[in-house]
């Protein structure tokens, strides 16, 4: 595609050439410098997206925080859990640092104006539910973020550094999970594999939909926050996960599956792409579930809140009396 002028900003003529060179450049822009409008649009929404995704991702998992097999389980969940919810609050700065307040995503999210990941509306049934939410959905996350640490928007690739080193971390926790399961009681066994039938086809579809219908990934090669197109990370994530399922004597529900010599990669089955607009649409699962928790702990939330807005108000005072001689 060719990148769209932009007339809005008028102050300076030269901003957008110095624009397009550092993006030609594999420059980082910062929030200090002139973007195109449709730079910053996509930006906003392609974090805020991210962002909400991080905050509902919490709920499937929260789900067997009380119910976790073990002491050591239910800390190391606990503490996964808690790693989402500050993964959120990396982005919603990193957002922020575009003009768009945390508050105002958050509407938008609670409207079901902006998306979340479609993922976190099918149910975690069973524990084993947990192992592969690490090693198929974060390990799902991971192929697509590792490239986004070098994204052209400087504070979305920085933030992504840090939230792709704890994201191996659950991945391999997932993986640990499912390994003792399917080393365990023909019982624990079958719950593994369960679960690994249950996710794999949704986890194919974190990518997003075939490069041909795939709506903003244009605008986002050509402005470099995107690398690589949704059929090049599918691709990786199958070839990555098909040695681990063998790993773990497991195996993955697509009869299709086998390794294509000439390609120098798996070939895989058709994904059902009816079941994956169904979701988006609404009507996954656990969509409604998953909005309204959010929204009533948004609600729960309103007096820490106000406390802090109060308490900020008291200081600022505080010093302004300070500084009157
Ligand atoms: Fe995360
Ligand atoms: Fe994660």
């Amino acid at each position: 595609m060719t990148i769209t002028e932009d007339t809005q900003h008028t102050g300076d003529g030269g901003w957008r050439e110095r624009f397009d060179a550092m993006i030609a450049a594999d420059e980082r822009i910062e929030p200090r410098d002139d973007m195109p409008d449709d730079y910053r649009d996509t930006l906003v929404r392609q974090i805020a997206q991210h962002a909400h995704s991080e905050i509902i991702g919490m709920q499937p998992e929260a789900n067997w925080i009380t119910r976790a097999p073990s002491l050591k389980r239910k800390a190391v969940l606990l503490a996964k859990v808690q790693d989402e919810a500050g993964h959120g609050l990396y982005l919603y700065s990193a957002a922020e640092t575009l003009g768009t307040s945390r508050a105002e995503m958050l509407d938008l999210l609670h409207e079901g104006r902006q998306k979340y990941s479609s993922i976190f509306n099918y149910p975690t049934l069973t524990w084993a539910d947990v192992g592969v939410i690490g090693w198929l959905v974060d390990g799902a996350a991971i192929t697509n973020q590792v490239p986004l640490c070098r994204c052209s928007y400087g504070p979305y690739a920085r933030a992504m550094v840090r939230i792709c080193k704890e994201e191996s971390f659950h991945q391999r926790q997932g993986f640990e999970i499912l390994h003792v399961l399917a080393r365990g009681t023909p019982a624990q066994r079958e719950m593994a594999q369960d679960a690994v039938n249950r996710w794999y086809w949704p986890s194919l579809m974190m990518f997003g939909p075939p490069d041909a219908e795939s709506a903003h990934s244009d605008t986002s090669m050509a402005y470099g926050i995107k690398r690589f197109s949704n059929d090049e990370l599918r691709q990786k994530f199958v070839d990555m996960i098909v040695p681990q399922a063998e790993a773990l004597g497991l195996t993955l529900p697509d009869a299709d599956l086998v390794w294509n010599e000439r390609r120098g990669h798996y070939d895989f089955g058709e994904i059902d792409w009816s079941e994956f607009k169904q979701v988006l649409k609404g009507n996954g699962p656990c969509n409604r579930q998953r909005l309204e928790r959010r929204r009533a702990a948004h609600a729960d939330g309103a007096w820490v809140r106000e406390a802090a807005r109060a308490h900020a108000a008291n200081r600022a005072a505080r010093t302004r009396e300070e500084a009157t001689p």
